[in-house]
Protein backbone atom coordinates (compact mmCIF):
# COMPACT_ATOMS: atom_id res chain seq x y z
CA UNK A 1 0.00 0.00 0.00
CA UNK A 2 1.21 3.37 -1.01
CA UNK A 3 -0.59 5.71 1.62
CA UNK A 4 0.84 7.93 3.29
CA UNK A 5 0.54 7.21 7.95
CA UNK A 6 0.65 9.36 10.57
CA UNK A 7 1.18 8.38 14.25
CA UNK A 8 0.11 11.36 16.87
CA UNK A 9 1.93 10.01 20.09
CA UNK A 10 5.30 8.13 19.83
CA UNK A 11 5.15 6.13 23.45
CA UNK A 12 4.76 2.73 23.90
CA UNK A 13 2.35 1.76 21.31
CA UNK A 14 2.91 4.65 18.82
CA UNK A 15 6.42 3.33 18.86
CA UNK A 16 6.00 -0.15 18.00
CA UNK A 17 3.40 0.52 15.66
CA UNK A 18 5.99 2.75 13.74
CA UNK A 19 7.98 0.36 13.53
CA UNK A 20 6.03 -2.33 11.68
CA UNK A 21 5.17 0.54 9.38
CA UNK A 22 8.89 1.41 8.54
CA UNK A 23 9.70 -2.37 8.35
CA UNK A 24 6.54 -2.93 5.69
CA UNK A 25 8.05 0.10 3.77
CA UNK A 26 4.92 2.71 4.17
CA UNK A 27 5.49 6.35 4.44
CA UNK A 28 5.25 7.26 8.31
CA UNK A 29 4.97 10.80 10.05
CA UNK A 30 4.72 11.31 13.40
CA UNK A 31 4.34 13.51 16.49
CA UNK A 32 4.19 13.95 19.63
CA UNK A 33 4.00 16.21 22.70
CA UNK A 34 4.74 19.55 22.11
CA UNK A 35 5.83 20.42 25.44
CA UNK A 36 8.51 17.40 25.42
CA UNK A 37 11.95 19.58 23.55
CA UNK A 38 14.05 15.91 23.18
CA UNK A 39 11.46 13.74 21.56
CA UNK A 40 12.31 15.30 17.64
CA UNK A 41 15.73 13.07 18.95
CA UNK A 42 14.11 10.24 20.28
CA UNK A 43 12.11 9.65 16.95
CA UNK A 44 14.82 9.87 14.83
CA UNK A 45 16.78 7.03 16.90
CA UNK A 46 13.43 4.74 17.51
CA UNK A 47 12.34 5.18 14.17
CA UNK A 48 14.58 6.30 11.47
CA UNK A 49 12.91 7.38 8.32
CA UNK A 50 10.00 9.08 9.79
CA UNK A 51 9.30 12.49 9.23
CA UNK A 52 8.87 14.28 12.45
CA UNK A 53 6.13 17.07 12.25
CA UNK A 54 3.40 18.71 14.29
CA UNK A 55 0.01 17.46 14.95
CA UNK A 56 -1.72 20.13 12.72
CA UNK A 57 0.60 18.96 9.90
CA UNK A 58 0.13 15.66 10.38
CA UNK A 59 -3.33 15.62 10.53
CA UNK A 60 -3.62 18.14 7.08
CA UNK A 61 -0.95 15.40 5.63
CA UNK A 62 -1.59 11.72 6.38
CA UNK A 63 -4.30 9.53 4.83
CA UNK A 64 -4.32 7.31 7.63
CA UNK A 65 -3.74 8.80 11.35
CA UNK A 66 -3.46 6.94 14.23
CA UNK A 67 -4.39 8.26 17.42
CA UNK A 68 -1.77 6.67 20.19
CA UNK A 69 -2.21 9.34 22.68
CA UNK A 70 -3.22 9.13 26.61
CA UNK A 71 -7.42 9.29 25.61
CA UNK A 72 -7.74 12.59 27.77
CA UNK A 73 -5.20 14.18 25.27
CA UNK A 74 -7.84 13.90 22.12
CA UNK A 75 -9.95 16.47 23.38
CA UNK A 76 -6.63 18.76 22.88
CA UNK A 77 -5.72 18.08 19.79
CA UNK A 78 -7.01 19.56 16.22
CA UNK A 79 -9.07 16.38 14.80
CA UNK A 80 -11.33 18.38 12.90
CA UNK A 81 -8.58 19.01 10.63
CA UNK A 82 -7.74 16.02 9.82
CA UNK A 83 -7.96 14.96 6.07
CA UNK A 84 -7.85 11.29 6.09
CA UNK A 85 -9.07 8.73 8.25
CA UNK A 86 -8.41 8.71 11.95
CA UNK A 87 -7.71 5.23 13.99
CA UNK A 88 -8.42 5.87 17.86
CA UNK A 89 -5.85 3.43 19.43
CA UNK A 90 -7.03 4.86 22.98
CA UNK A 91 -8.05 3.42 25.54
CA UNK A 92 -9.33 4.39 29.46
CA UNK A 93 -6.47 2.30 30.68
CA UNK A 94 -5.68 3.96 34.58
CA UNK A 95 -2.01 3.36 34.66
CA UNK A 96 -1.43 5.46 31.20
CA UNK A 97 -4.98 7.44 30.19
CA UNK A 98 -5.63 8.17 34.12
CA UNK A 99 -9.39 6.84 33.35
CA UNK A 100 -10.68 3.87 34.55
CA UNK A 101 -12.43 1.64 31.97
CA UNK A 102 -15.76 2.34 32.12
CA UNK A 103 -15.35 5.88 32.16
CA UNK A 104 -13.13 7.42 29.60
CA UNK A 105 -14.45 8.61 26.28
CA UNK A 106 -15.69 5.98 23.85
CA UNK A 107 -14.73 5.95 20.37
CA UNK A 108 -18.57 6.37 19.30
CA UNK A 109 -18.59 9.22 21.88
CA UNK A 110 -15.89 10.90 19.81
CA UNK A 111 -17.54 10.28 16.85
CA UNK A 112 -20.79 11.70 18.29
CA UNK A 113 -19.16 14.89 19.31
CA UNK A 114 -17.32 14.81 15.73
CA UNK A 115 -20.01 13.37 13.17
CA UNK A 116 -18.12 14.24 10.21
CA UNK A 117 -14.88 12.72 11.00
CA UNK A 118 -14.10 9.45 9.37
CA UNK A 119 -13.22 7.52 12.37
CA UNK A 120 -11.98 3.45 12.94
CA UNK A 121 -11.37 1.85 16.22
CA UNK A 122 -8.58 -1.02 16.25
CA UNK A 123 -4.95 -1.09 17.55
CA UNK A 124 -6.15 -0.75 21.09
CA UNK A 125 -6.84 -4.36 22.15
CA UNK A 126 -3.48 -5.44 21.63
CA UNK A 127 -0.22 -4.98 23.92
CA UNK A 128 2.12 -2.69 22.51
CA UNK A 129 4.98 -5.27 23.58
CA UNK A 130 3.53 -7.90 21.64
CA UNK A 131 2.87 -6.40 18.25
CA UNK A 132 6.32 -6.56 16.66
CA UNK A 133 7.31 -10.31 17.99
CA UNK A 134 3.01 -11.73 16.61
CA UNK A 135 3.46 -9.59 13.79
CA UNK A 136 3.48 -12.30 10.46
CA UNK A 137 3.43 -11.80 7.02
CA UNK A 138 -0.39 -12.63 5.57
CA UNK A 139 -1.10 -16.38 5.21
CA UNK A 140 1.55 -17.34 7.97
CA UNK A 141 0.03 -20.00 10.33
CA UNK A 142 -1.64 -18.71 12.97
CA UNK A 143 -0.85 -15.51 12.25
CA UNK A 144 -2.92 -13.37 14.80
CA UNK A 145 -6.10 -11.10 14.03
CA UNK A 146 -6.81 -7.81 14.81
CA UNK A 147 -10.63 -6.10 15.09
CA UNK A 148 -11.00 -3.03 13.38
CA UNK A 149 -14.45 -1.65 13.89
CA UNK A 150 -16.25 1.23 11.93
CA UNK A 151 -19.14 2.15 9.92
CA UNK A 152 -17.01 3.87 6.83
CA UNK A 153 -16.79 1.23 4.60
CA UNK A 154 -14.30 3.04 2.60
CA UNK A 155 -12.53 4.32 6.14
CA UNK A 156 -12.50 0.98 7.48
CA UNK A 157 -11.66 -0.99 4.38
CA UNK A 158 -8.49 1.30 3.65
CA UNK A 159 -7.35 0.91 7.91
CA UNK A 160 -8.14 -3.01 7.42
CA UNK A 161 -5.20 -2.90 4.43
CA UNK A 162 -2.60 -1.24 6.39
CA UNK A 163 -3.69 -3.63 9.93
CA UNK A 164 -2.90 -6.92 7.00
CA UNK A 165 -0.05 -4.44 5.66
CA UNK A 166 1.35 -4.39 9.70
CA UNK A 167 0.74 -8.13 10.05
CA UNK A 168 -2.46 -8.66 11.19
CA UNK A 169 -5.76 -10.26 9.70
CA UNK A 170 -7.96 -7.84 9.92
CA UNK A 171 -11.55 -8.56 11.32
CA UNK A 172 -14.13 -5.99 10.48
CA UNK A 173 -16.71 -4.63 12.82
CA UNK A 174 -19.11 -2.53 12.88
CA UNK A 175 -18.88 0.82 15.14
CA UNK A 176 -21.48 -0.73 17.31
CA UNK A 177 -19.16 -3.44 18.19
CA UNK A 178 -16.35 -1.56 19.18
CA UNK A 179 -17.58 -1.49 23.29
CA UNK A 180 -16.06 -5.13 22.28
CA UNK A 181 -12.70 -4.13 21.66
CA UNK A 182 -12.16 -2.08 25.04
CA UNK A 183 -10.67 -2.97 28.24
CA UNK A 184 -13.64 -4.49 29.60
CA UNK A 185 -14.45 -6.39 26.77
CA UNK A 186 -13.67 -9.93 25.45
CA UNK A 187 -11.44 -9.07 22.85
CA UNK A 188 -9.13 -6.90 24.55
CA UNK A 189 -5.87 -8.25 25.24
CA UNK A 190 -6.49 -12.06 24.07
CA UNK A 191 -4.35 -13.57 20.99
CA UNK A 192 -6.81 -14.61 18.85
CA UNK A 193 -7.03 -15.67 15.22
CA UNK A 194 -9.17 -14.20 12.66
CA UNK A 195 -11.95 -17.84 13.14
CA UNK A 196 -11.31 -17.52 16.75
CA UNK A 197 -12.26 -13.54 16.68
CA UNK A 198 -15.44 -14.00 14.91
CA UNK A 199 -16.06 -16.53 16.90
CA UNK A 200 -15.77 -14.24 20.04
CA UNK A 201 -17.80 -11.16 18.72
CA UNK A 202 -20.11 -14.22 17.26
CA UNK A 203 -21.23 -15.20 20.31
CA UNK A 204 -21.12 -11.63 22.05
CA UNK A 205 -22.96 -10.22 18.96
CA UNK A 206 -23.91 -12.05 16.09
CA UNK A 207 -25.27 -9.17 14.60
CA UNK A 208 -22.56 -6.80 13.83
CA UNK A 209 -20.18 -9.02 11.67
CA UNK A 210 -23.39 -9.99 9.43
CA UNK A 211 -22.93 -8.31 6.00
CA UNK A 212 -19.45 -6.53 6.78
CA UNK A 213 -17.00 -6.39 3.67
CA UNK A 214 -14.18 -8.85 3.05
CA UNK A 215 -11.17 -6.15 2.70
CA UNK A 216 -9.31 -6.04 -0.57
CA UNK A 217 -5.88 -6.39 -0.62
CA UNK A 218 -3.78 -3.44 -2.19
N1 LIG B 1 0.77 0.34 25.93
C1 LIG B 1 -0.03 -0.55 25.30
O1 LIG B 1 0.27 -1.76 25.26
C2 LIG B 1 -1.28 -0.09 24.61
C3 LIG B 1 -1.92 -0.98 23.76
C4 LIG B 1 -3.08 -0.58 23.11
C5 LIG B 1 -3.59 0.71 23.35
N2 LIG B 1 -2.94 1.54 24.21
C6 LIG B 1 -3.52 2.87 24.41
O2 LIG B 1 -2.78 3.75 23.57
C7 LIG B 1 -2.68 5.04 24.18
C8 LIG B 1 -1.19 5.36 24.35
O3 LIG B 1 -0.65 4.38 25.25
P1 LIG B 1 0.92 4.20 25.46
O4 LIG B 1 1.06 3.02 26.32
O5 LIG B 1 1.63 4.24 24.15
O6 LIG B 1 1.24 5.52 26.30
P2 LIG B 1 2.63 6.28 26.40
O7 LIG B 1 3.76 5.32 26.33
O8 LIG B 1 2.52 7.16 27.61
O9 LIG B 1 2.67 7.17 25.07
C9 LIG B 1 1.84 8.28 24.88
C10 LIG B 1 2.57 9.26 24.00
O10 LIG B 1 1.72 10.37 23.72
C11 LIG B 1 2.51 11.55 23.83
N3 LIG B 1 1.72 12.74 24.05
C12 LIG B 1 1.29 13.27 25.21
N4 LIG B 1 0.62 14.43 24.98
C13 LIG B 1 0.64 14.63 23.64
C14 LIG B 1 0.14 15.66 22.79
N5 LIG B 1 -0.55 16.70 23.27
N6 LIG B 1 0.35 15.55 21.45
C15 LIG B 1 1.02 14.50 20.94
N7 LIG B 1 1.55 13.50 21.72
C16 LIG B 1 1.34 13.57 23.06
C17 LIG B 1 3.43 11.25 24.99
O11 LIG B 1 4.53 12.14 25.01
P3 LIG B 1 5.23 12.53 26.41
O12 LIG B 1 5.49 11.26 27.14
O13 LIG B 1 6.47 13.25 26.00
O14 LIG B 1 4.25 13.41 27.13
C18 LIG B 1 3.84 9.83 24.67
O15 LIG B 1 4.93 9.78 23.77
C19 LIG B 1 -3.43 4.93 25.51
O16 LIG B 1 -4.76 5.35 25.33
C20 LIG B 1 -3.40 3.44 25.81
O17 LIG B 1 -4.47 3.02 26.64
C21 LIG B 1 -1.79 1.18 24.84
Amino acid sequence: MNQRIGIIGVGKLGSALGRLALDAGLDLSVADDPANPHVGLVVASILPGARFTDATDLLATSDIIILAVPQPVLATLPLDAAAGVLVDATNAWEATDGVRAGTGPTTPALLAAHPHLRLVKTFNQYAYADLLPDARPAGAPGRRAMAVAGDDQVAVGAVARLVDALGFDPVVVGMDAAELLEPSGPVFGRKLTAPDLVAVVTAHAPERLAGRPTPRRG
